[in-house]
Protein backbone atom coordinates (compact mmCIF):
# COMPACT_ATOMS: atom_id res chain seq x y z
CA UNK A 1 0.00 0.00 0.00
CA UNK A 2 3.08 2.50 0.06
CA UNK A 3 2.63 3.07 -3.43
CA UNK A 4 -0.86 4.92 -2.87
CA UNK A 5 -1.45 8.23 -1.13
CA UNK A 6 -4.23 7.57 1.11
CA UNK A 7 -6.12 9.97 3.16
CA UNK A 8 -4.02 9.70 6.04
CA UNK A 9 -1.90 12.27 4.28
CA UNK A 10 -4.47 14.50 2.93
CA UNK A 11 -4.79 17.90 4.75
CA UNK A 12 -8.37 18.14 3.63
CA UNK A 13 -9.14 20.81 5.83
CA UNK A 14 -11.42 23.80 4.32
CA UNK A 15 -10.44 22.17 0.92
CA UNK A 16 -12.65 20.86 -2.17
CA UNK A 17 -12.49 17.40 -2.03
CA UNK A 18 -13.54 15.47 -4.76
CA UNK A 19 -14.43 12.05 -4.10
CA UNK A 20 -15.20 9.58 -6.71
CA UNK A 21 -17.76 6.95 -5.47
CA UNK A 22 -19.26 4.32 -7.31
CA UNK A 23 -23.22 4.89 -6.39
CA UNK A 24 -23.95 2.84 -9.85
CA UNK A 25 -26.41 0.71 -7.45
CA UNK A 26 -29.26 -1.67 -8.40
CA UNK A 27 -33.06 0.26 -8.28
CA UNK A 28 -36.31 -0.51 -9.53
CA UNK A 29 -38.57 2.28 -10.07
CA UNK A 30 -36.28 4.58 -8.56
CA UNK A 31 -36.20 2.76 -5.31
CA UNK A 32 -32.77 1.70 -4.35
CA UNK A 33 -32.87 -2.10 -4.17
CA UNK A 34 -29.60 -2.88 -2.26
CA UNK A 35 -27.39 0.42 -0.85
CA UNK A 36 -24.22 -2.09 -0.11
CA UNK A 37 -21.94 0.54 -2.22
CA UNK A 38 -23.38 3.19 -0.80
CA UNK A 39 -22.19 1.69 3.04
CA UNK A 40 -18.83 0.90 1.18
CA UNK A 41 -17.72 4.35 0.85
CA UNK A 42 -19.31 6.19 3.96
CA UNK A 43 -16.32 5.83 6.08
CA UNK A 44 -13.82 7.97 3.27
CA UNK A 45 -16.71 10.80 3.17
CA UNK A 46 -17.03 11.07 7.40
CA UNK A 47 -13.10 10.90 7.28
CA UNK A 48 -13.32 14.11 4.72
CA UNK A 49 -15.78 16.29 6.63
CA UNK A 50 -14.92 14.93 9.93
CA UNK A 51 -11.93 16.82 9.49
CA UNK A 52 -13.37 19.87 7.71
CA UNK A 53 -13.31 19.14 4.33
CA UNK A 54 -16.03 19.66 1.55
CA UNK A 55 -17.23 16.52 0.18
CA UNK A 56 -18.17 16.72 -3.18
CA UNK A 57 -19.38 13.48 -4.52
CA UNK A 58 -18.77 12.15 -7.93
CA UNK A 59 -20.06 9.18 -9.63
CA UNK A 60 -21.64 7.63 -12.55
CA UNK A 61 -24.89 5.62 -12.64
CA UNK A 62 -25.62 3.29 -15.55
CA UNK A 63 -24.84 3.74 -19.13
CA UNK A 64 -26.73 6.12 -20.02
CA UNK A 65 -26.70 7.81 -24.04
CA UNK A 66 -26.15 11.26 -23.05
CA UNK A 67 -28.62 13.38 -20.25
CA UNK A 68 -31.12 11.05 -19.17
CA UNK A 69 -33.65 12.14 -16.28
CA UNK A 70 -34.56 8.20 -15.34
CA UNK A 71 -30.33 7.46 -14.46
CA UNK A 72 -30.36 10.56 -11.99
CA UNK A 73 -28.36 10.15 -9.49
CA UNK A 74 -31.06 11.97 -7.64
CA UNK A 75 -32.71 8.88 -5.78
CA UNK A 76 -29.44 8.39 -3.99
CA UNK A 77 -29.78 11.55 -1.87
CA UNK A 78 -31.99 10.40 1.20
CA UNK A 79 -30.14 6.69 1.46
CA UNK A 80 -26.98 8.45 1.35
CA UNK A 81 -28.02 11.34 3.86
CA UNK A 82 -29.40 8.69 6.02
CA UNK A 83 -26.10 6.78 6.21
CA UNK A 84 -24.07 9.41 6.71
CA UNK A 85 -26.96 10.94 9.31
CA UNK A 86 -25.93 14.45 7.61
CA UNK A 87 -27.96 15.94 5.18
CA UNK A 88 -26.48 15.80 1.44
CA UNK A 89 -26.72 18.48 -1.18
CA UNK A 90 -27.44 17.86 -4.95
CA UNK A 91 -26.47 19.53 -8.17
CA UNK A 92 -27.88 18.92 -11.22
CA UNK A 93 -24.89 18.83 -13.13
CA UNK A 94 -21.51 17.73 -12.44
CA UNK A 95 -19.97 20.31 -14.14
CA UNK A 96 -20.55 24.30 -15.15
CA UNK A 97 -22.32 26.64 -13.93
CA UNK A 98 -25.08 24.91 -11.61
CA UNK A 99 -22.20 22.34 -10.01
CA UNK A 100 -19.90 25.47 -9.88
CA UNK A 101 -22.24 27.58 -8.03
CA UNK A 102 -22.86 24.47 -5.49
CA UNK A 103 -19.13 23.67 -4.38
CA UNK A 104 -18.66 27.55 -4.37
CA UNK A 105 -21.93 27.26 -1.40
CA UNK A 106 -20.36 24.20 0.07
CA UNK A 107 -19.48 24.43 3.81
CA UNK A 108 -16.15 22.55 5.35
CA UNK A 109 -17.80 19.47 6.87
CA UNK A 110 -20.75 19.10 4.33
CA UNK A 111 -21.39 16.65 1.57
CA UNK A 112 -22.59 17.33 -1.87
CA UNK A 113 -23.06 14.74 -4.50
CA UNK A 114 -22.92 15.93 -8.24
CA UNK A 115 -25.21 14.78 -11.24
CA UNK A 116 -24.40 11.99 -12.99
CA UNK A 117 -20.74 12.21 -14.71
CA UNK A 118 -21.90 9.79 -17.63
CA UNK A 119 -24.63 12.31 -18.84
CA UNK A 120 -21.64 14.14 -20.67
CA UNK A 121 -19.43 12.16 -23.11
CA UNK A 122 -16.33 13.78 -22.39
CA UNK A 123 -16.73 11.01 -19.07
CA UNK A 124 -16.45 8.04 -20.81
CA UNK A 125 -14.00 9.44 -23.66
CA UNK A 126 -11.74 10.40 -20.57
CA UNK A 127 -11.90 14.55 -22.76
CA UNK A 128 -9.51 16.67 -21.43
CA UNK A 129 -11.89 19.51 -21.38
CA UNK A 130 -14.21 17.15 -19.70
CA UNK A 131 -11.64 16.20 -17.18
CA UNK A 132 -10.69 20.26 -16.75
CA UNK A 133 -14.31 20.95 -16.15
CA UNK A 134 -14.33 18.38 -13.39
CA UNK A 135 -10.59 19.77 -11.95
CA UNK A 136 -11.99 23.21 -11.38
CA UNK A 137 -14.13 22.09 -8.61
CA UNK A 138 -10.99 20.71 -6.38
CA UNK A 139 -8.33 21.23 -4.68
CA UNK A 140 -8.12 17.45 -3.91
CA UNK A 141 -9.38 14.23 -5.80
CA UNK A 142 -9.93 10.88 -3.68
CA UNK A 143 -11.09 7.79 -5.52
CA UNK A 144 -12.58 5.11 -3.36
CA UNK A 145 -14.36 3.65 -6.07
CA UNK A 146 -12.64 0.30 -7.33
CA UNK A 147 -15.53 -0.81 -8.90
CA UNK A 148 -15.05 1.31 -11.75
CA UNK A 149 -11.68 1.60 -11.49
CA UNK A 150 -11.10 -0.93 -14.74
CA UNK A 151 -12.46 2.54 -16.51
CA UNK A 152 -10.12 5.00 -18.00
CA UNK A 153 -13.13 7.99 -17.89
CA UNK A 154 -12.69 11.44 -17.01
CA UNK A 155 -13.26 10.96 -13.46
CA UNK A 156 -12.18 7.40 -12.44
CA UNK A 157 -8.31 8.02 -14.27
CA UNK A 158 -7.83 11.73 -15.86
CA UNK A 159 -8.86 13.86 -13.77
CA UNK A 160 -5.90 11.77 -10.73
CA UNK A 161 -3.24 13.18 -13.05
CA UNK A 162 -4.72 17.31 -12.62
CA UNK A 163 -4.87 17.17 -9.07
CA UNK A 164 -3.49 15.93 -5.78
CA UNK A 165 -4.34 11.91 -5.62
CA UNK A 166 -5.33 9.88 -2.93
CA UNK A 167 -7.07 6.26 -2.19
CA UNK A 168 -9.65 6.45 0.15
CA UNK A 169 -10.84 3.85 2.44
CA UNK A 170 -12.78 1.41 0.47
CA UNK A 171 -10.73 1.39 -2.22
CA UNK A 172 -7.33 0.74 0.18
CA UNK A 173 -9.18 -1.85 1.49
CA UNK A 174 -9.98 -3.44 -1.39
CA UNK A 175 -6.60 -3.04 -3.07
CA UNK A 176 -4.88 -4.68 0.38
CA UNK A 177 -7.69 -7.31 -0.09
CA UNK A 178 -6.79 -8.36 -3.19
CA UNK A 179 -3.29 -8.05 -3.33
CA UNK A 180 -3.33 -10.38 0.17
CA UNK A 181 -5.54 -12.93 -2.17
CA UNK A 182 -3.31 -12.96 -5.61
CA UNK A 183 -0.08 -11.05 -5.62
CA UNK A 184 1.54 -12.44 -2.02
CA UNK A 185 -1.08 -14.84 -1.02
CA UNK A 186 -0.40 -17.41 1.33
CA UNK A 187 0.00 -20.26 0.02
CA UNK A 188 -1.53 -22.88 -1.18
CA UNK A 189 -2.92 -21.08 -3.07
CA UNK A 190 -6.55 -22.17 -4.70
CA UNK A 191 -9.61 -20.61 -6.86
CA UNK A 192 -12.69 -21.37 -7.47
CA UNK A 193 -13.90 -20.83 -10.93
CA UNK A 194 -17.57 -21.17 -12.20
CA UNK A 195 -19.86 -19.13 -14.26
CA UNK A 196 -21.42 -20.23 -17.92
CA UNK A 197 -18.58 -19.72 -20.61
CA UNK A 198 -15.17 -20.08 -20.87
CA UNK A 199 -14.74 -17.78 -23.45
CA UNK A 200 -15.87 -14.83 -21.44
CA UNK A 201 -12.71 -16.36 -18.86
CA UNK A 202 -10.12 -17.30 -20.86
CA UNK A 203 -7.83 -14.36 -19.50
CA UNK A 204 -9.04 -15.05 -16.21
CA UNK A 205 -7.99 -19.18 -16.54
CA UNK A 206 -4.55 -18.11 -18.38
CA UNK A 207 -4.00 -16.05 -15.47
CA UNK A 208 -4.68 -18.18 -12.43
CA UNK A 209 -2.98 -20.94 -13.87
CA UNK A 210 0.57 -19.63 -13.51
CA UNK A 211 -0.43 -18.04 -9.91
CA UNK A 212 -2.97 -20.82 -7.91
CA UNK A 213 -1.98 -23.91 -7.16
CA UNK A 214 -5.29 -25.56 -7.78
CA UNK A 215 -7.72 -24.61 -9.71
CA UNK A 216 -11.68 -25.94 -8.89
CA UNK A 217 -13.71 -25.62 -12.22
CA UNK A 218 -17.64 -26.17 -11.71
CA UNK A 219 -20.68 -24.28 -13.90
CA UNK A 220 -21.07 -24.82 -17.27
CA UNK A 221 -17.91 -23.96 -18.28
CA UNK A 222 -16.59 -27.53 -16.40
CA UNK A 223 -18.78 -28.91 -19.56
CA UNK A 224 -16.76 -27.89 -22.15
CA UNK A 225 -13.76 -29.05 -20.17
CA UNK A 226 -15.71 -32.15 -19.34
CA UNK A 227 -16.54 -32.60 -23.11
CA UNK A 228 -12.56 -32.05 -23.81
CA UNK A 229 -11.79 -35.68 -21.52
CA UNK A 230 -14.10 -37.15 -23.79
CA UNK A 231 -16.72 -37.44 -21.20
CA UNK A 232 -20.85 -37.22 -22.78
CA UNK A 233 -22.22 -34.55 -21.64
CA UNK A 234 -25.31 -35.23 -22.95
CA UNK A 235 -27.05 -32.20 -24.05
CA UNK A 236 -25.16 -29.70 -21.80
CA UNK A 237 -24.48 -26.10 -22.56
CA UNK A 238 -20.95 -25.67 -23.62
CA UNK A 239 -18.43 -24.39 -26.22
CA UNK A 240 -17.76 -27.10 -28.89
CA UNK A 241 -15.39 -24.74 -30.47
CA UNK A 242 -13.19 -23.99 -27.01
CA UNK A 243 -12.72 -27.75 -26.74
CA UNK A 244 -9.34 -27.36 -28.08
CA UNK A 245 -8.45 -24.62 -25.89
CA UNK A 246 -9.91 -26.35 -23.15
CA UNK A 247 -7.67 -29.38 -23.60
CA UNK A 248 -4.50 -27.02 -23.89
CA UNK A 249 -5.74 -25.36 -20.90
CA UNK A 250 -5.38 -28.89 -19.28
CA UNK A 251 -2.13 -29.41 -20.59
CA UNK A 252 -0.72 -26.03 -19.85
CA UNK A 253 -2.33 -26.66 -15.89
CA UNK A 254 -0.24 -29.83 -16.02
CA UNK A 255 3.40 -28.02 -16.86
CA UNK A 256 2.88 -25.45 -14.59
CA UNK A 257 2.24 -27.73 -11.57
CA UNK A 258 -1.79 -26.41 -11.31
CA UNK A 259 -3.94 -29.14 -10.13
CA UNK A 260 -7.42 -28.57 -12.18
CA UNK A 261 -10.54 -30.67 -9.90
CA UNK A 262 -13.82 -31.22 -12.36
CA UNK A 263 -16.77 -32.10 -11.08
CA UNK A 264 -16.84 -36.24 -10.85
CA UNK A 265 -20.82 -36.10 -10.89
CA UNK A 266 -23.73 -33.81 -11.20
CA UNK A 267 -27.67 -32.97 -10.79
CA UNK A 268 -29.07 -33.33 -14.47
CA UNK A 269 -32.03 -32.65 -15.93
CA UNK A 270 -34.06 -32.74 -19.27
CA UNK A 271 -34.44 -29.00 -18.62
CA UNK A 272 -33.71 -25.79 -16.81
CA UNK A 273 -36.87 -24.89 -14.80
CA UNK A 274 -37.56 -24.71 -10.76
CA UNK A 275 -38.16 -28.21 -9.43
CA UNK A 276 -37.96 -29.94 -12.89
CA UNK A 277 -37.42 -33.89 -12.04
CA UNK A 278 -33.55 -34.19 -11.99
CA UNK A 279 -31.54 -36.46 -10.69
CA UNK A 280 -28.02 -37.25 -9.63
CA UNK A 281 -25.36 -39.39 -11.59
CA UNK A 282 -21.42 -39.65 -11.93
CA UNK A 283 -20.36 -37.41 -14.96
CA UNK A 284 -19.99 -41.00 -16.89
CA UNK A 285 -23.59 -41.96 -16.58
CA UNK A 286 -25.30 -38.76 -17.90
CA UNK A 287 -27.85 -39.53 -20.32
CA UNK A 288 -28.11 -38.48 -23.88
CA UNK A 289 -31.04 -35.88 -23.53
CA UNK A 290 -29.90 -34.62 -19.94
CA UNK A 291 -28.03 -31.60 -19.35
CA UNK A 292 -25.58 -31.25 -16.51
CA UNK A 293 -27.21 -28.48 -14.37
CA UNK A 294 -24.92 -28.07 -11.34
CA UNK A 295 -21.94 -30.21 -9.65
CA UNK A 296 -22.81 -33.08 -7.56
CA UNK A 297 -22.65 -33.67 -4.03
CA UNK A 298 -19.63 -36.03 -3.83
CA UNK A 299 -17.90 -33.43 -6.27
CA UNK A 300 -18.56 -30.58 -3.00
CA UNK A 301 -17.10 -33.27 -1.06
CA UNK A 302 -13.85 -33.76 -2.87
CA UNK A 303 -13.56 -30.23 -3.30
CA UNK A 304 -14.53 -29.15 0.12
CA UNK A 305 -11.80 -32.22 1.07
CA UNK A 306 -9.22 -30.36 -1.60
CA UNK A 307 -9.75 -26.96 -0.65
CA UNK A 308 -9.30 -27.85 2.89
CA UNK A 309 -5.69 -28.12 2.53
CA UNK A 310 -5.41 -24.59 1.09
CA UNK A 311 -4.37 -21.68 2.67
CA UNK A 312 -5.73 -19.13 0.39
CA UNK A 313 -8.90 -19.06 -1.88
CA UNK A 314 -10.10 -16.88 -4.24
CA UNK A 315 -13.98 -17.91 -5.82
CA UNK A 316 -15.35 -15.97 -8.69
CA UNK A 317 -18.56 -17.80 -10.64
CA UNK A 318 -21.48 -20.05 -9.12
CA UNK A 319 -21.07 -24.06 -9.70
CA UNK A 320 -24.24 -24.37 -11.04
CA UNK A 321 -27.48 -22.89 -12.37
CA UNK A 322 -28.04 -21.41 -8.78
CA UNK A 323 -30.71 -19.22 -9.64
CA UNK A 324 -33.01 -22.30 -10.29
CA UNK A 325 -33.51 -24.43 -7.53
CA UNK A 326 -32.79 -27.51 -6.39
CA UNK A 327 -30.06 -26.84 -9.02
CA UNK A 328 -28.08 -24.30 -5.99
CA UNK A 329 -27.63 -27.10 -4.03
CA UNK A 330 -23.62 -27.28 -5.19
CA UNK A 331 -22.89 -23.29 -4.97
CA UNK A 332 -24.41 -23.60 -1.50
CA UNK A 333 -22.98 -26.27 0.11
CA UNK A 334 -19.68 -25.38 -1.16
CA UNK A 335 -19.93 -22.18 -0.29
CA UNK A 336 -20.67 -22.59 3.05
CA UNK A 337 -18.14 -25.07 3.34
CA UNK A 338 -15.81 -22.61 2.38
CA UNK A 339 -17.25 -20.18 5.02
CA UNK A 340 -16.82 -22.98 8.25
CA UNK A 341 -13.28 -23.21 7.30
CA UNK A 342 -12.36 -19.71 7.09
CA UNK A 343 -14.49 -19.10 10.15
CA UNK A 344 -12.11 -21.71 11.77
CA UNK A 345 -8.98 -19.82 11.14
CA UNK A 346 -7.84 -22.43 8.33
CA UNK A 347 -7.76 -20.04 5.16
CA UNK A 348 -8.25 -17.11 4.04
CA UNK A 349 -11.25 -16.59 1.29
CA UNK A 350 -11.88 -13.66 -1.07
CA UNK A 351 -14.89 -13.68 -3.60
CA UNK A 352 -15.83 -11.35 -6.10
CA UNK A 353 -18.30 -10.33 -9.39
CA UNK A 354 -21.81 -10.15 -10.07
CA UNK A 355 -23.04 -13.21 -10.04
CA UNK A 356 -20.80 -14.80 -6.96
CA UNK A 357 -22.40 -12.34 -4.39
CA UNK A 358 -25.69 -13.08 -5.21
CA UNK A 359 -24.74 -16.86 -4.77
CA UNK A 360 -22.63 -15.91 -1.51
CA UNK A 361 -25.44 -14.08 -0.60
CA UNK A 362 -28.34 -17.20 -1.37
CA UNK A 363 -25.84 -19.53 0.56
CA UNK A 364 -26.14 -16.69 3.32
CA UNK A 365 -22.45 -16.61 3.93
CA UNK A 366 -21.60 -13.35 2.53
CA UNK A 367 -20.49 -12.17 5.65
CA UNK A 368 -18.40 -14.94 6.46
CA UNK A 369 -15.94 -15.21 4.00
CA UNK A 370 -12.24 -13.27 4.70
CA UNK A 371 -13.17 -10.14 2.11
CA UNK A 372 -16.42 -9.84 -0.69
CA UNK A 373 -15.44 -6.91 -3.29
CA UNK A 374 -18.48 -5.58 -4.65
CA UNK A 375 -16.61 -4.99 -7.69
CA UNK A 376 -17.70 -7.04 -10.79
CA UNK A 377 -15.92 -5.95 -13.92
CA UNK A 378 -13.31 -4.56 -11.66
CA UNK A 379 -12.83 -7.97 -9.72
CA UNK A 380 -12.66 -9.81 -13.00
CA UNK A 381 -10.13 -7.65 -14.64
CA UNK A 382 -7.63 -7.60 -11.28
CA UNK A 383 -8.17 -11.80 -11.45
CA UNK A 384 -7.08 -11.36 -15.01
CA UNK A 385 -3.75 -9.62 -13.97
CA UNK A 386 -4.53 -6.43 -16.28
CA UNK A 387 -3.65 -2.55 -15.00
CA UNK A 388 -6.89 -1.08 -13.65
CA UNK A 389 -6.14 2.44 -15.04
CA UNK A 390 -8.02 3.62 -12.08
CA UNK A 391 -5.73 2.47 -10.02
CA UNK A 392 -2.80 2.74 -11.95
CA UNK A 393 -3.34 6.67 -11.66
CA UNK A 394 -2.94 6.43 -7.83
CA UNK A 395 0.38 5.52 -7.82
CA UNK A 396 3.17 7.32 -6.03
CA UNK A 397 5.43 8.14 -9.34
C1 LIG B 1 -20.07 -1.82 -12.07
O1 LIG B 1 -21.27 -1.82 -11.74
O2 LIG B 1 -19.42 -2.87 -12.29
C2 LIG B 1 -19.36 -0.50 -12.12
O3 LIG B 1 -20.14 0.52 -11.59
C3 LIG B 1 -18.92 -0.18 -13.53
O4 LIG B 1 -20.03 0.03 -14.35
P1 LIG B 1 -19.87 -0.05 -15.95
O5 LIG B 1 -19.65 -1.49 -16.29
O6 LIG B 1 -21.15 0.51 -16.51
O7 LIG B 1 -18.68 0.77 -16.32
Amino acid sequence: MTAFRTLDQADVKDKRVLIRVDLNVPMEGGRITDNTRIRTVIPTIAAVTEKGGKAILLSHFGRPKGHDESQSLAPVVPVLSGLLGKPVQFAKDCIGPEAEKAVAALNPGCVLLLENTRFHKGEEKNDPEFVAALAKLGDLYVNDAFSAAHRAHASTEGIAHKLPAYAGRAMQAELSALTRALTSPVKPLAAVVGGAKISSKLALLSNLLAKVDLLVIGGAMANTFLAAQGKNIGKSLSEPDLIDTAKKILEEAKAKNCDIVLPVDAAVAKKLEPNTPSRSVMIDAVGPDEMILDIGLQSVALNAARLAGTRTIVWNGPMGAFEVSPFDAGTVTLAREVAKLTGQGLLSSFAGGGDTLAALQHAGVLDQFSYVSTAGGAFLEWLEGKPLPGVEALRIK
